[in-house]
């Protein structure tokens, strides 16, 4: 199962997160891991480290690279069109998978100078970007940590509609006027850290509702973002919860949605 950005690349609905997960066998082992289990969708960044490791665990797994959708991010510090050259060559050489499936902007600003105005410095790398995608070089562009304003001032001056918004996502936080904007606007939204990075775990009323379910709170977390037609990308190191996060074929109701999406300070 599958979204379909804007450009009509298809992205497999569920992707694996690695953020925090040290280069080397971690990465190498987890990644090989989610992919054996099933997952063929790869979130990774420049910034965690980890390409190559992941670029290898996807070379190795003797799956066909059409069948693997790899992410990376273009650091959220870079800023310019030369550093953005240099830094999708670092990740292109790193990955070493042929392609890049999809290529976003870390964030608006560098983690250093939340908030600030970098508006600028974003629609020069978003150019570089674009030429990297008119190459073929990547099937997709994005961003990632927009908001709505950040989203409007970069389409002001630039052609690309961003095929992706990832942001975080989870029960208590859903994002409503982002999330509203870039659907009404073609864009995806992936959410990362779908369990509140682990937090939400021992909400109590979302216990009751996943036990109802016969589900776990995680599944019931990850699978309330596919309610939203937002992409999740949870990421454990364990292999029993990689599998238990991959089960997502089922259904929430509405009224079970509209409780959720009321709930506030779940974490
Ligand atoms: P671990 O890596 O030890 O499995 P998020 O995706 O929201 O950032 O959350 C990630 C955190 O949630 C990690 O600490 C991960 O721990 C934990 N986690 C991931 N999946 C599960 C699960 N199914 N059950 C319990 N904890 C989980």
């Amino acid at each position: 199962m599958s979204f379909a950005l804007s450009n009509d690349v298809s992205i497999p609905r569920l992707g694996f997160g690695t953020w925090q997960i040290p280069d080397g066998e971690a990465a190498y082992e987890v990644v090989t891991e989610a992919l054996r289990l099933g997952y063929r969708h790869i979130d990774t960044a420049r910034a965690y480290g980890n390409e190559e490791s992941v670029g290898r665990a996807v070379r190795d797994s003797g799956i066909a690279r059409e069948e693997v959708f790899v992410t990376t991010k273009l650091p959220a510090e870079v800023k310019s069109h030369a550093l953005a050259v240099e830094a999708f060559e670092g990740s292109s050489k790193a990955l070493d998978l042929g392609w890049i499936d999809l290529y976003l902007i870390h964030a608006p600003w560098p983690w250093t100078e939340i908030g600030k105005d970098h508006r600028a410095g974003n629609i020069e790398v978003w150019k570089a970007m674009e030429g990297f995608y008119a190459s073929g070089a990547t099937r997709s562009i994005g961003v990632s940590n927009f908001n709505v304003k950040d989203l409007e001032s970069l389409r002001s001056d630039t052609d690309v509609t961003p095929h992706a918004n990832q942001i975080m996502w989870f029960v208590g936080n859903r994002q409503a006027e982002t999330t509203e904007y870039c659907q009404a606007e073609g864009i995806l939204v992936e959410g990362y850290s779908p369990l509140a990075t682990g937090r939400i775990l021992q909400n109590p009323e979302v216990q009751g509702m996943a036990d109802r379910y016969g589900k776990t709170v995680a599944q019931l977390c990850i699978r309330y973002l596919l309610e939203h037609d937002v992409l999740p990308l949870p990421k454990s190191t364990t292999p029993s919860r990689i599998a238990e996060n991959a089960d997502v074929d089922w259904q929430l109701d509405a009224a079970d949605v509209a409780y959720l999406d009321g709930l506030a300070n779940t974490v």
